[in-house]
């Protein structure tokens, strides 16, 4: 077959004369002298009609086909109300490229069995949709920062200490040393700061955490900004103005893998207008106990329930800020206003998502930095290149760092954080 192939999408725009499509057979049913076999490529699906009379030699071939061969097809497309998407091919040439074995996935199948079987199921329409917003996502947050003058920066994988918690560090054997995967590009960035001054990053971060939940992965992509000459409220803008960036940009181009998806668009839209509310941890602690008879004593962090308890008063993102200093990491200064609490904040995401960015201002006093590592029982010496900068110029400056499959997974309206990256890794997950 010698002809110019163009996307199911584009024949759909077409909608009449002739065209050649490639892809695989999404569905197959059998007439009594006719087979409807529904074409699939990343674009969308269609219905192709092969009629027995005319393809008499080739209807053994035809008839063989099963779920997910590989073919080529030239035909007349025409509109037609029952199928699918609304129009239908009359098949006048194909082409078997690869025939296909009985598929190993089928309808109603566990979510074990969907994620051992994950190269074959990232070809479900299911899957595709969440993809191809993930690549949207992905490069919304390049633009966004691009656009505002940040320079990409990137940090090694392989690290010898400093750590954002220790007891969630992976280790390596590195020719016989001990070394750990990166939890964060903060400690690389901060000392950047001092060449390029604004800075961003999307890269894998490691987590050895021992939680099963529903938004934990121990590998996930995590998109980090580094601002020189700034602190918290403008920190906080650039993280407001970067979420409503990308889910603006989603809900633009990305309508139809929404649909597919079942997400109710009404829940992200207030996002891309209103102003996200920012409290403080004491206000958090106050609505708790006002709005949802739930006391916590002031200096306890927020768990994961009282998140969402907060998070069911709002339909946008927001930040709680000011958490208490001895709760936090140990860069995280303390706050001039009230000395127990630490210059902070996380972003929380509505409908039972918890917790998509920390950010904070970062600790320019050696001293301050020094008594916080003891606080936490840390090596002073891993962190000897993260303090020496400072005695070089030091400035105020602040960052943040946002779960990109939390993102994905609110966005996509998930159940479960694994469906918002193609080959999930967690504790108990790490093949295919
Ligand atoms: O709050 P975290 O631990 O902050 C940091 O790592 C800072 N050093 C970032 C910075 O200031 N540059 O992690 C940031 C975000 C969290 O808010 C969450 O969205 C995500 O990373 N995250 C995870 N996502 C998936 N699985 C996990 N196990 C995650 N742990 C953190
Ligand atoms: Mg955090």
């Amino acid at each position: 077959m010698k002809q110019e192939f163009i996307s199911i999408q584009k024949a759909l725009k077409q909608g009449k004369g002739k065209v050649s499509l490639r892809g695989w057979v999404y569905r197959i049913r059998k007439g009594k002298d006719k087979i409807f076999i529904i074409l699939r490529d990343t674009s969308d699906i269609i219905q192709c009609v092969f009629s027995q009379e005319k393809f008499k030699k080739q209807w053994n071939a035809i008839d063989k086909i099963l779920i997910e061969s590989s073919i080529k097809i030239k035909g007349t497309i025409k509109q037609d109300k029952r199928a699918v998407t609304g129009y239908e091919i009359q098949v006048e040439e194909f082409e078997i490229i690869s025939y296909a074995e009985d598929f190993p996935i089928g309808k109603d199948q566990s979510q074990e069995l969907l994620l051992d079987k994950r190269h074959l199921w990232i070809r479900s329409r299911r899957m595709q949709a969440i993809l191809k917003i993930r690549s949207t996502v992905f490069g919304a947050i390049h633009e966004y920062f691009r656009s505002k003058e940040f320079y990409e920066f990137q940090s090694p994988i392989i690290t010898s200490g400093a750590a954002e918690s220790g007891p969630t560090k992976f280790t390596v054997d590195y020719f016989g040393k001990k070394v750990f995967l990166t939890q964060t590009w903060q400690f690389y960035a901060e000392a950047a700061i001092y060449a390029l001054e604004k800075i961003y990053t999307i890269a894998p971060s490691f987590r050895a955490e021992e939680s099963k939940t529903s938004r934990h992965l121990t590998e996930y992509w995590h998109a980090e900004a580094e601002v020189a000459w700034t602190n918290l409220d403008e920190l906080i803008d650039i993280a407001e103005n970067l979420v409503k960036y990308v889910i603006t940009k989603v809900l633009k181009e990305n309508k139809k893998e929404l649909a597919i998806l079942g997400r109710d668009i009404n829940k992200l839209e207030p996002s891309t207008k209103k102003k996200f509310p920012r409290i403080t941890y004491a206000n958090a602690l106050k609505l708790l106990k006002d709005k949802k008879k739930i006391n916590i004593k002031w200096g306890k962090d927020l768990r994961t329930i009282e998140e969402e308890k907060i998070m069911e008063l709002y339909d946008t993102p927001i930040f709680v800020t000011n958490y208490p200093k001895d709760c936090m990491a140990f860069y995280k200064p303390r706050s001039k206003k009230n000395r127990k609490t630490a210059e902070c904040f996380d972003c929380l995401l509505p409908e039972g998502n918890g917790e998509l960015i920390g950010g904070s201002e970062r600790d320019i006093s050696i001293e301050e930095i020094k008594k916080s590592l003891k606080f936490w029982k840390e090596k002073i010496e891993d962190y000897e290149f993260y303090m020496e900068p400072l005695h070089y110029g030091a400035i105020p400056h602040a960052g943040f760092g946002l779960g990109i499959e939390r993102f994905i997974k609110w966005i996509c309206g998930l159940d479960n954080i694994k469906d918002a990256i193609a080959f999930p890794r967690t504790m108990t997950r790490y093949s295919p």
